[in-house]
C-alpha cells in the first residue's frame, strides 16, 4: 500500500453522519466504487469492504449515547473495537474520555481513524492489532459498534467481551437488528431511527440500539 491517507482523501468526501453532526469524516457515498477502488489500489481481489469509509448504523447510535451521556466515559480509557471509521472513537474523546484506543484490523481503517481524528482535534491512538481474546490492558469501557454481522466473528467477540465485562469493565455494544447480536445476556439503554440508505441497508431507516454487556 503506498500511501493510505492519500487515497482516503482522494475518494472520499468530508460530511457529518446524520445522527452526530458534531462530527466530521471522510466518508464515501456509494460501497461499489470505493471497493473497486481499494481492490486495484491493493493489487488484490476478494478483500472485506471498506467498511471504513461509512458510518454503520451500529456506530452512530452508539457514538450519540456516549455524546448525550457523557458522564460513562469522562475521565476513561476506553477501547473502540472495531473502530471502521474512528466515529466511536472520536465521540469518546470528545465526551471526555482520558484516552482512546481505536482497534481494527484493516490498514485503512488505521489511516482513516488517523485522518478523521486530526479532521475532528482529537487525539486517538488507532491500532491493527487483533486483540479478541486478549487480556484488559486497562481500559475502563470498550464500545463495539455493529460488530455482529458475520458469525464466527461475533461469536469470538461476545465470549471476550462477555468475560471482560464480567471483570467490571463496561461495555457498551451498538447494533441496528444484526443476525449475529446475541440472542440473550443484554441490557437495552436506548434506542433511535438511523438514517442509512438503501445501498448499504435497503433501508432509508434502521431502528438501532445500544446495548449494555451483561457478565457471563
Ligand atoms: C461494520 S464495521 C463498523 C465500524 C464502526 N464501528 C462503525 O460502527 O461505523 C466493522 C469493523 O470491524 C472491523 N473488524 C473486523 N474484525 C475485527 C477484529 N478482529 N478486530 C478489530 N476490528 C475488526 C472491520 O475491519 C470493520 O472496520
Amino acid at each position: 500500500m503506498n500511501d493510505p491517507a492519500r487515497f482516503i482523501r482522494a475518494n472520499t468526501a468530508l460530511h457529518e453522519p446524520p445522527l452526530i453532526p458534531e462530527v466530521r469524516l471522510h466518508l464515501a457515498s456509494e460501497i461499489v466504487p470505493i471497493w473497486q477502488m481499494t481492490e486495484e489500489e491493493l493489487e488484490k481481489s476478494g478483500l472485506p469492504p471498506p467498511f471504513w469509509a461509512f458510518a454503520w448504523a451500529g456506530g452512530q447510535a452508539l457514538a450519540r449515547y456516549i455524546l448525550d451521556n457523557s458522564e460513562i466515559v469522562r475521565g476513561a480509557r476506553v477501547l473502540d473495537f472495531g473502530s471502521g471509521s474512528g466515529l466511536i472513537a472520536i465521540a469518546a474523546m470528545k465526551a471526555g474520555a482520558a484516552s482512546v484506543l481505536a482497534a481494527d484490523i484493516d490498514a485503512f481503517a488505521a489511516a482513516a481513524i488517523a485522518l478523521n481524528a486530526e479532521t475532528n482535534n482529537v487525539a486517538v491512538v488507532a491500532t491493527t492489532e487483533d486483540l479478541v481474546g486478549v487480556e484488559n490492558r486497562g481500559w475502563d469501557v470498550i464500545l463495539v459498534g455493529d460488530m455482529c454481522y458475520e458469525g464466527p466473528l461475533a461469536a469470538r467477540i461476545e465470549a471476550w467481551l462477555r468475560k471482560l465485562a464480567g471483570e467490571g469493565t463496561t461495555v457498551l455494544i451498538g447494533d441496528p437488528g444484526r443476525t449475529y447480536l446475541p440472542k440473550s445476556g443484554l441490557e437495552k439503554l436506548v434506542s433511535y431511527a438511523v438514517k442509512t440508505t438503501r445501498e448499504l441497508e435497503d433501508t432509508d431507516v434502521r431502528n438501532t440500539s445500544v446495548w449494555r454487556v451483561l457478565p457471563g
